[in-house]
């Protein structure tokens, strides 16, 4: 009776809202949002009221360039919510956009993931926003969860399971069985410390000044872990700090790399302190099966091959590692009127 009742009402969505990408699967449908989580406004002058301009790939496209008035905001910080107003406004305009039937009935059933490090407080915070974004029930549901089950890996048996997403704003390490979160560590600070690194070495080694987006593009094209059979090189322009002046200088791989290590090694040691809390017998299935990297992280150059030498078990990537979470979440969706749903802990509010 109940699932003949739901038809009547809007499509499903899983939302992976995460520090850096929004992605948006719609059941039946697939993924029809995969845009930045960056929001821009404009500020009125009496302080009241503020206006939304844009919302993602638009948004983004603005920041570090806006006049004064107008502002861009990242809504969320280490993964999760720093500017609530504004992430309910992110949802909301993602959940329009993605359910075209609008209307009374088109209140849809909402399962967000958020970092498995969150707060009661903060699950609660992602449930009120996504019920104020006009979700007739929402769910949370952990982020290293849906990564895992997006990446098809097992986690209903009875053994061990690692998955590791390295996100913008978190670095998740969870080891799972039985469908439930055994043991998990996040560290705060991962894609995004990594931009931050590569704007502070070039500060401070080559006196010049980028933004975040043009670090962010430095990652992408030169970031490895591991030294390369041809080592990158790229020329960056900036601003210069000595007389101010635009300048650019040539980059290579093995200055990014040496400044971005302090960061892999982090994830590295967080990985290995999760292993040492890990019971031996899930420990014994990691050590035979592997581990899976998840998260747009993964695709750092020499991520996998490093991090099996250094812990001494195989490590995969997920086939699509920045939508491994959304994969996850669809499974999730088409098993939310069973009677024994996949989430082990959820914190469920309706209307
Ligand atoms: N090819 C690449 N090499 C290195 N890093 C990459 C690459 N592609 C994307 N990234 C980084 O991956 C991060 C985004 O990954 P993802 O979308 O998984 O994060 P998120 O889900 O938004 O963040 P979080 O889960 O921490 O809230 C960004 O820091 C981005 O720069
Ligand atoms: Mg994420």
């Amino acid at each position: 009776m109940f699932r003949l009742f739901s038809g009547f009402f809007g499509s499903d969505i899983g939302i992976d809202l995460g520090t850096v990408n929004v992605v948006v699967y719609v059941k039946g449908k697939g993924i029809v949002i995969n845009e930045p989580s960056v929001i821009a406004i404009r500020k009125s002058i009496r302080g009241g009221r503020k206006e939304i301009l844009a919302v993602g790939h638009e948004a983004k496209a603005m920041v570090g360039k806006t006049p004064s008035g107008i502002e861009t905001v990242k809504p969320l910080r280490e993964g999760v919510i720093s500017d609530f107003d504004m992430t309910e406004a992110m949802i909301s305009h993602f959940v329009r956009a993605a359910d075209d039937r609008r209307g009374f009935f088109s209140r849809p059933r909402v399962v967000v993931s958020v970092p498995a490090c969150v707060t009661e407080v903060e699950r609660r915070a992602v449930v009120d926003a996504t019920l104020s974004a006009g979700a007739r029930e929402a769910y949370v549901v952990e982020e290293p969860l849906a990564a895992a089950l997006g990446a098809s890996l097992p986690i209903h048996e009875p053994r061990g399971n690692m998955v590791v997403d390295i996100g913008g704003g978190t670095c998740e390490v969870a080891v799972l069985s039985m469908g439930g979160i055994v043991v998990s560590k996040s560290i705060r600070g991962a894609g995004d410390e990594i931009d931050s690194a590569i704007l502070t070495m070039l500060r401070l080694n080559h006196k010049l000044a980028i933004g975040e987006g043009t670090a962010e593009q430095i990652k992408w094209e030169l970031g490895s872990v591991l030294p390369l059979e041809e080592e990158l090189r790229m020329e960056v322009k900036g601003r210069a700090l000595t007389d101010g002046l635009p300048r650019s200088v040539t980059l290579s791989s093995v200055q990014v790399r040496e400044a971005i290590e302090p960061i892999i090694q982090r994830i590295g040691d967080t990985i290995k302190e999760t292993l040492e809390t890990t019971p031996p017998e899930l420990v014994k299935d990691i050590y035979e099966q592997g581990l899976v990297l998840a998260g747009g992280g993964a695709l750092l150059r020499g991520l996998s091959q490093r991090l099996s030498q250094e812990l001494n078990v195989p490590v995969f990537v997920a086939e699509e590692p920045l939508i491994a979470v959304s994969h996850g979440l669809a499974k999730i969706l088409d098993d939310l009127d069973s009677k024994r749903p996949i989430m082990s802990t959820v914190e469920r509010g309706s209307l």
